[in-house]
């Protein structure tokens, strides 16, 4: 029960590292407001793990990469919770391109979700955060913004600017007692299950060797529920009240052990 009476946000709850994370969070006694554009997904999941308490869950439709609907998801969410604690901001899109032929149009979709869709939701909880006399953002970052990625170039540069992002909020920010650090991940999701799926067997190969054979534990990459949730429910809590501005891979040794 180490988060009970907390009150948090969980971006992109309908699958993935958000399903785990809002499960986690309700195991630790947290009162959660679960978002996400996959409706019937997202109620279905928020539904499951309410059931299983001891904390509260309910799923409200986000689209972060919009202004007004993150506007009015976070004021119906903290008007419910009562303010706003702890915000979990995982809900991305991935795409593969390549630096030489990437379309202007993939560039934007990757800026509009993945780094507008982190500015938004941040200074929306901000504000609720301040209300509330601090509080704790965890942004999803990547190792592609730590590296060159040949083969997600705008993905890659949008993780990049979400880490420079979490710098610089949490240096403003930390005045208001708001706390902003960025996971960096390794896990098997749909999200890396489907980016498998697309690729070819030389791809595979390819990504074997730069992305699998330098996760030091077990050449695999993680369980959310397993190898994240623990992290994630730390980061929400007092204990890591002095942690702030920080890049936080949760990886298996992947970044640091190239
Ligand atoms: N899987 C990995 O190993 C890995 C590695 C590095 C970084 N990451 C990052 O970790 C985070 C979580 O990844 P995952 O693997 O759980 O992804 P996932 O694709 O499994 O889940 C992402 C969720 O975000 C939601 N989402 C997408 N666009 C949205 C929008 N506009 N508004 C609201 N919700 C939206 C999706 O519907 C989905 O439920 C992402 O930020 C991802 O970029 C993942």
């Amino acid at each position: 029960m180490e988060l009970q009476g907390k009150r948090i946000i969980v971006t992109g709850s309908a699958r993935g590292m958000g399903a785990a994370i809002l499960r986690a969070y309700v195991r630790a006694g947290a009162r959660v407001v679960a978002m996400d554009v996959t409706d019937a997904t997202g109620v279905a999941e928020a539904a499951q793990v309410h059931a299983m308490g001891p904390g509260t869950a309910e799923y409200m439709h986000v689209d972060v990469s919009d202004r007004q609907s993150v506007e009015t998801a976070f004021a119906a969410a903290a008007a419910r919770l009562g303010g706003l604690d702890v915000l979990a901001h995982p809900a991305a899109i991935q795409r593969s391109s390549d630096a030489g032929s990437v379309t202007v149009e993939d560039w934007d979709l990757m800026f509009a979700v993945n780094v507008r869709g982190t500015m938004l939701t941040n200074q929306v909880a901000h504000r609720y955060m301040k209300a509330s006399g601090g509080g704790s953002i965890i942004n999803f970052g990547s190792i592609s913004g730590q590296r060159a990625e040949p083969s997600a170039a705008a993905y890659s540069a949008a993780k990049g600017a979400v880490h420079a992002w979490t710098r610089t909020a949490a240096g403003t920010w930390g005045a208001d007692n708001i706390r902003v650090n960025a996971i960096l991940p390794a896990m098997a999701t749909p999200m890396y299950r489907e980016a498998m799926a697309r690729a070819t067997e030389a791809e595979r190969t390819a990504s074997f060797w730069r992305n699998r054979s330098s996760i030091a534990m077990g050449q695999e990459y993680g369980d959310p529920d397993r190898d994240l949730a623990p992290v994630m429910v730390f980061l929400a809590s007092d204990g890591a009240r002095f942690i702030t501005g920080q890049l936080i891979p949760v990886d298996g040794g992947q970044t640091n052990v190239r």
